[in-house]
């Protein structure tokens, strides 16, 4: 793992911002894996700025996302297909027919994690940005999750559902369940890059960093992988 403490959260989506740039510069056609939460927001900002700049196209990429709310539709302001046209797609030049999520609205859920999973096995990603929860998810795979999963129904842990109620005007709202790429499906990207900021990360951080490869700790997972690179604002490197 390649580990980088930036200064704050402006330097740490600089610098992610720069890495994925970097993947599409050397690769036009790259097939990318994103992440939703606040973090990677200011990732999507600086994307959104150098496609308007003309010194980024993401015309030629591909791209899957790691989640969505089961019950949320595409339209749904909470969903995660709104926040991504909201604050990538729709302001950059990606081919709308290029990007994916698994749908929430579904009616058949099993048969929908069975398309994602074999949609992801035949566009391998070449990075997959991801953010941390903190308690050690990635995507929506909570602790116990097993390394081997594919893409499958998620409950939400309470401390997920907690952390997500800030969103969310009535915390009843808030969704407990999601379809996700499982964990052996992130492991399969090429390269991935994982961002975490503030202080309420810090044991995650530490987890996942220098924790034991345990099923408790999801994120451990990331040890196993050849290509890692952690991006970390002061507060979330605190316990390293
Ligand atoms: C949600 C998402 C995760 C994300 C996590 C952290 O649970 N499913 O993919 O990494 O939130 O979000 P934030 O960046 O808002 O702290």
């Amino acid at each position: 793992m390649e580990i980088i403490i930036a200064k704050d959260y402006d330097s740490v989506c600089e610098l992610a911002a720069e890495i994925l740039t970097g993947v599409v510069a050397a690769n036009p056609d790259a097939t990318l894996g994103l992440a939703t939460g606040s973090t990677p927001l200011g990732v999507y900002a600086r994307l959104v700025s150098a496609v308007s700049d003309g010194a980024l196209s993401l015309a030629g990429c591909k791209s899957f996302n790691l989640d969505e709310y089961v019950g949320a539709g595409v339209n749904d302001a909470h969903s995660y297909a709104y926040y991504m046209r909201e604050n990538l797609f729709g302001k950059t030049d990606i081919d709308p027919r290029n990007t994916h999520l698994p749908l929430g609205t579904a009616p058949d859920l099993a048969a929908e994690c069975e398309r994602y999973t074999a949609l992801l096995a035949a566009n391998r990603r070449d990075i997959q940005l991801l953010g941390l929860g903190s308690d050690g998810h990635i995507a929506f795979n909570e602790p116990n999750t097993p390394f081997d999963s594919h893409t499958h129904v998620a409950e939400l842990a309470e401390s997920t559902v907690k952390d997500n109620s800030r969103l969310f005007a009535n915390p009843d709202d808030v969704p407990r369940y999601a379809l996700t790429m499982g964990i052996a499906d992130i492991m399969d990207a090429r390269k991935i890059l994982i961002l975490a900021c503030g202080a309420n990360k810090a044991q995650a951080v530490r987890g996942m960093v220098k924790g034991e490869v345990d099923e408790r700790m999801p994120a451990s997972v990331l040890q196993r992988h050849a290509d890692v690179t952690v991006i970390l604002d002061e507060a979330a490197a605190e316990l390293l």
